[in-house]
């Protein structure tokens, strides 16, 4: 794994910006995988700000989220894709065809959890995907398990992580879905780029658990090792913990 530490999340969403940004440059037609969360919001901002100020363009790009809540239509304010429209669709030229999405509404998740991993192979697979990670050290909404569901599937949430996501519903975990569709780890794996962004303090443990640990379904994001190109963006309270300058 490749880590870049920086000193503050500032900089941190300007490196990673810049780095998506290059590559779509070099790339026009990439297809890219998007995490949410409040750690990429910042990095979607400085796209936005390259594509006003410096004409950098998406509208060849595709995008594959890496999940959605169960029972959430898109314009729910809580749902995903209501997110992803506020900071990055609607901010930038990307077509609307190519913007591909979870559907928590679908009259069969199973379906459309196969829909999706036909979608990305149609495509020739995902380029460059970009992975939060939540504080439990899931990927997407891949949970800590006994054993993990390689590609496109149906998630029960932890309580801990319907904790972590309440914020889109107004600080009440009650509300925050129970359920929701999320790419596997296969799915992630099978990306020709990885990058992982973790920022705060509150990352420390996971990260380095992550970077350092033993691969376990345990800790999901640990999986990321076996993946041949991993880049790892940090700040220095997510990298307190591990010995890098
Ligand atoms: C959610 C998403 C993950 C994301 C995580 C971390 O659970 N499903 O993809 O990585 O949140 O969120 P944050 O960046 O807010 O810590």
């Amino acid at each position: 794994m490749k880590l870049r530490v920086f000193d503050n999340e500032e900089l941190v969403a300007r490196a990673l910006g810049e780095r998506i940004a290059s590559a779509v440059r070099q790339r026009p037609n990439i297809v890219l995988g998007l995490p949410t969360g409040r750690t990429p919001i910042a990095t979607y901002a400085e796209l936005r700000r390259l594509h006003l100020e410096q004409g950098l363009s998406f509208a060849r790009a595709s995008t594959f989220n890496l999940d959605e809540f169960v029972g959430l239509h898109g314009r729910h304010p809580g749902s995903f894709r209501f997110f992803m429209q506020r900071h990055l669709f609607d901010t930038v030229d990307l077509a609307p065809e190519r913007i591909h999405f979870l559907d928590g509404m679908a009259a069969d998740l199973d379906v459309e959890c196969e829909r999706y991993e036909r979608d990305i192979a149609a495509l020739g697979g995902i380029d460059l995907q970009v992975l939060g990670i939540g504080s439990n050290g899931h990927i997407g909404f891949n949970e800590p398990a006994e054993e993990l569901v390689a590609n496109t599937h149906h998630v029960e949430l932890h309580e801990g992580t319907r904790r972590d996501n309440a914020a889109q519903f107004g600080g009440d975990p009650a509300r925050v879905p129970r359920e929701a569709l999320s790419m596997g780890m296969g799915t992630i794996l099978r990306a020709g780029a990885l990058i992982l962004v973790a920022t705060g303090e509150r990352k420390a443990r996971c990260i380095e658990r992550t970077v350092r640990g033993p691969v376990t379904t345990r800790l999901p994001a640990s999986f990321l090792q076996m993946h041949r190109a991993v880049e790892v963006y940090l700040d220095r309270p997510a990298a307190s913990l591990l010995a890098v300058e």
